[in-house]
């Protein structure tokens, strides 16, 4: 059973204040909001356990390193990793995309060839386009269909046996398409093509796991799953982590430095540089704790009936139109309203206590392609229910009102 009312309580967030009215949270796509047990996991590290890790040999130091890489154990077994040294903690998607990016750098060559699709959104499609200026490779995008989903009969046509590098994202953060990652990840390996999954909206919709998907490398984001921010996961296969340059240097990650030459540790640690966000990667286990106990089926089953309630009403307002095949599968919606400009929309809708995210969500080359500039975006999570996706349309009502 799915206690939506016991879920909510705890999230501080939620509780009634002065402010009115009541917040309808629905940009859970850019941050999920945060549950008492990962703040109260976050006042205790402060608050009694603080220490730097790998480094002190003193008991609180100690402790303070047994629980960073409990939590780094909690990541591996969330996404079914085969160890947790396949589990590189950095500050987040972004990071992690470009540490494998700027990490493979000494490898790329001018003659081989990089491809993206045209749904990513920036953090999985400026590192790879900087690394293409950096070594000449050539920089590829796999186009879309018209209806938004990715051209796959395409996406094969263009992966040959000089694509060292496909990068794709699992959920469209824009569109809310589901990309058939398991079937992506076949087409490359084809071409012994090193897979990059963009996990920030998938991990915290449905279960990702590594072994299932086979993806080479795999990243997302600690604040869109209910942890903290500054925390993310870089995950990688043995072997591949340890063929990545680490693209920063500094304490934690040597075994050795001389005046002429430094000595890198193994992955994780070796690409771990400097201190890490301690608090925040023990913080985000106990995020993963509440997603587990909660239940990812759940959660997914429970953020699509919301989102599909929601699109009911938005399809009966009129003059909206919904972009993307995902809607209706995943946890977003994006749309336009006739004549009436998303930040408009998002603005009224902001008055009205409904919280959603308008404009290119970091995802110029799809506005481009989709020949639009800018979306209204809703994104569901398990706190959101049936009185939320009213909410909204009652105040898209007002938009209407105030905007004809
Ligand atoms: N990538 C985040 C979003 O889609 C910030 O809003």
């Amino acid at each position: 059973m799915f206690a939506i009312d016991r879920i909510r309580r705890q999230f501080p967030v939620f509780r009634l204040t002065d402010d009115h009215p009541a917040l309808v949270y629905l940009d859970n796509a850019a941050t999920t909001q945060k549950p008492m047990v990962v703040i109260e996991r976050l006042q205790q590290f402060y608050g009694h356990e603080n220490a730097n890790i790998h480094r002190g040999i003193y008991r609180l130091a100690h402790k303070a390193t047994q629980s960073y890489e409990r939590a780094r154990t909690k990541v591996a077994n969330f996404l079914n990793a085969k160890q947790p040294e396949e589990v590189v903690f950095c500050r987040g998607t972004t990071e992690a995309i470009n540490m494998v990016a700027q990490g493979l750098r000494h490898q790329v060559t001018s003659e081989d060839e990089i491809l993206v699709t045209a749904m990513e959104h920036h953090a999985n499609y400026v590192p790879w386009q900087t690394l293409c200026k950096q070594t000449g490779a050539s920089f590829r995008v796999a186009p879309l269909k018209e209806n938004g989903s990715l051209d796959l009969y395409l996406l094969g046509k263009m992966l040959n046996k000089k694509t060292r590098v496909l990068a794709f994202t699992h959920i469209s953060n824009t569109l809310g398409t589901i990309n058939p990652v398991s079937e992506i990840v076949e087409l490359a390996k084809k071409h012994q093509c090193l897979t990059v999954l963009d996990a920030a909206q998938s991990v915290a919709f449905d279960q990702v796991d590594v072994q299932d998907l086979n993806c080479d490398f795999l990243a997302f984001s600690g604040h869109k799953i209910f942890g903290p921010m500054g925390i993310g996961v870089l995950y990688g296969k043995t072997e591949l982590l340890a063929d990545l340059y680490p693209y920063q240097q500094g304490g934690g990650m040597i075994t050795e430095v001389t005046e002429q030459e430094s000595r890198f540790k193994n992955p994780p640690h070796g690409l771990e540089a400097g201190t890490p966000p301690v608090a925040e990667a023990i913080a985000l286990g106990t995020a993963l704790d509440f997603v587990s106990e909660i239940g990812l089926l759940n959660i997914r089953e429970h953020s699509q009936k919301t989102l599909n309630y929601a699109l009911d009403g938005l399809n009966r307002l009129g003059k909206v139109n919904t972009l993307g095949p995902g809607s209706g599968t995943s946890n977003i919606i994006s749309f336009v309203m006739d004549m009436i400009h998303p930040h408009d929309v998002a603005t009224i809708l902001g008055e009205a206590g409904v919280a959603v995210r308008a404009g290119h969500h970091c995802c110029q080359p799809l506005m481009q392609a989709l020949g639009i500039n800018s979306t209204v975006r809703a994104s569901f999570s398990i706190y959101n229910d049936t009185d939320d996706a009213d909410r909204l349309i009652d105040a898209l009502k007002t938009v209407q009102k105030i905007m004809s």
